[in-house]
């Protein structure tokens, strides 16, 4: 099931031709950079998991020459501004976005990817939507691929800053499935898919950045 996105929580807006500017993107593309910089493989394929407007996946094209990346995304205007960014980039190691809805079971029919990159996602889609993109990443890569989840994440339960309240509060208040899920959550769906927690980092914005290893 399409799940509309939440007003105002993946704000882009209308830049040159297809391609749309997301200002959040933009300011959360150098700490993500860094981390994938710690944790990507050296060659193989990576997928990306509602890549928005692209402006990310061309970045980490760029930084990690050897590695093939696939962007994917459900929104049919942001896989055209994906797609042209991509264009206009001129890089030769990232394949055209597919359309892709992570959250329906099934997708992932072979174990095809080294890396899997999810940003942003999470806190916007229901637990058992969650639970099925970590079932789906675990069962596309391939054995020692990693996934990386990046976004805003409760504590043990507690929501630990003024803005990360009144987000969640207005994500619920739009929709009373979605939200931010527990830090503690997320591992132990990951464990029970057969992930191994690899690293946790503590990003700007009270953000995180899990790293999960299909052994
Ligand atoms: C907040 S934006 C994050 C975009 C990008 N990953 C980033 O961090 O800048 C959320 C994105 O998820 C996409 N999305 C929403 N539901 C999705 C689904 N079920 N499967 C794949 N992408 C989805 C939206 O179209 C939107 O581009």
């Amino acid at each position: 099931m399409k799940r509309k996105t939440p007003e105002g929580a993946s704000f882009a807006q209308e830049a040159e031709g297809a391609m749309l500017f997301a200002p959040s993107a933009d300011r959360n593309l150098a700490p993500i950079a860094k981390e994938l910089a710690e944790i990507a493989p050296g060659t193989g394929d990576a997928l990306e998991i509602a890549s928005g407007t692209g402006q990310h996946i061309v970045a980490h094209a760029a930084a990690h020459p050897q590695v093939h990346w696939h962007p994917s995304e459900i929104d049919e205007d942001r896989i055209a501004s994906v797609n042209a960014y991509i264009a206009q980039s001129g890089l030769t190691n990232v394949s055209r976005a597919i359309e892709l809805d992570a959250t329906a079971s099934g997708w992932a029919t072979e174990p095809a990817y080294d890396l899997i990159l999810l940003s942003n996602l999470l806190h916007l889609i229901s637990d058992q939507e969650a639970q099925t993109i970590l079932t789906e990443a675990a069962l596309a890569l391939r054995s020692g691929g990693k996934f990386m989840v990046y976004g805003p994440f409760m504590r043990g339960g507690v929501l630990t800053s003024e803005g990360d309240h009144s987000f969640h509060t207005s994500l619920q208040a739009q929709d009373p499935d979605i939200g931010y899920k527990d830090d503690e959550w997320v591992q132990k769906i990951a464990a029970a898919v057969g992930l191994t927690v690899d690293r946790v980092t503590d990003m700007p914005a009270n953000n995180l950045a899990f790293t999960f290893l299909k052994p």
